[in-house]
């Protein structure tokens, strides 16, 4: 069976009531269906996995842990240092302190509106490594770079200088790793990668994966990933779940595209 994690990324929505209310719905929907029992879930071949504001992670986290939930919380960044003089920032021990399991890094909202660059996310990536924070580490091309021809040299050297920091550490911790592609004209959009789009450059993901690290490191698909597409870009051959933004705002789409992984083998 291929391991399938559903990734809800709620950017900056909600309230604290829709954010709990989101969460009831979607755990409502698992207990409901028994997801707990599922070898599947037990053995964390497949995950389900939402990523609130930090302002409400620790709400959710308790909630989750009260409800002996399977679903995990995660956060939509952190601070590449652990402590210090970093006004309005959060680190990856904090995140750890209240329970939480896995930080997205680097994804494109970021690198575009707060001026992250390869370098910082490289940091970042080695900082939650080396501190139990599983990293969800974006990677994807503009419309301009996929239209002129250069999705995989752009591609190839984020996944370089992203994972530059971790060379040095041991091969069971880079194994945590989880990478996200995300297309960024297709972010927000409406307008998914094609199946063809998302298996060649998965594909060549995979490749240049087990060049850097000599690892086959779970790949999610982000991009308008939503109920109606779900089915048929979860199924490509390396594509590992999904980071979804808009359709996860609603639990309905959000337990809907959960079905549909549950029935994949
Ligand atoms: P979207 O966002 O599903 O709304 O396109 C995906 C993401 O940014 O992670």
């Amino acid at each position: 069976m291929k391991k399938i994690i559903i990734a809800g990324n709620w950017k900056m929505n909600t309230s604290i009531s829709e954010a709990e209310n989101l969460y009831t719905n979607i755990n409502n929907y698992l207990t409901a269906n028994n997801y707990s029992n599922k070898v599947s879930f037990n053995n964390d071949s497949r995950q389900i996995l939402i990523c609130p504001p930090f302002l409400y992670l620790q709400q959710l986290q308790n909630l989750a842990t009260q409800d002996k939930s399977i679903i995990k919380v995660g956060s939509q960044n952190l601070h590449q240092e652990l402590k210090g003089a970093y006004t309005g920032e959060i680190s990856a021990t904090m995140l750890q302190s209240i329970g939480i399991s896995h930080s997205i890094i680097g994804h494109s909202e970021r690198r575009q509106y707060f001026a992250e660059t390869d370098e910082l996310i490289a940091k970042k990536i080695r900082t939650s490594l080396l501190n139990n924070i599983t990293p969800i580490f974006c990677i994807g091309e503009s419309l301009y770079e996929r239209e002129n021809g250069i999705t995989n040299e752009v591609l190839a050297k984020q996944l370089q200088l992203g994972l530059s920091e971790i060379m040095d550490l041991e091969q069971g911790l880079k194994a945590k790793i989880i990478i996200a592609y995300e297309p960024v004209w297709a972010i927000g959009t409406g307008l998914a990668a094609t199946s063809k789009q998302v298996s060649e450059t998965h594909t060549f993901i995979k490749e240049e994966l087990s060049k850097l690290l000599n690892l086959d490191l779970p790949i999610l698909y982000g991009g308008s990933l939503n109920e109606k597409n779900a089915e048929e870009l979860l199924n490509l051959e390396n594509v590992n779940g999904g980071l979804i933004g808009g359709a996860s705002l609603k639990a309905e789409s959000f337990t809907t595209i959960i079905e549909i992984s549950n029935s994949i083998q």
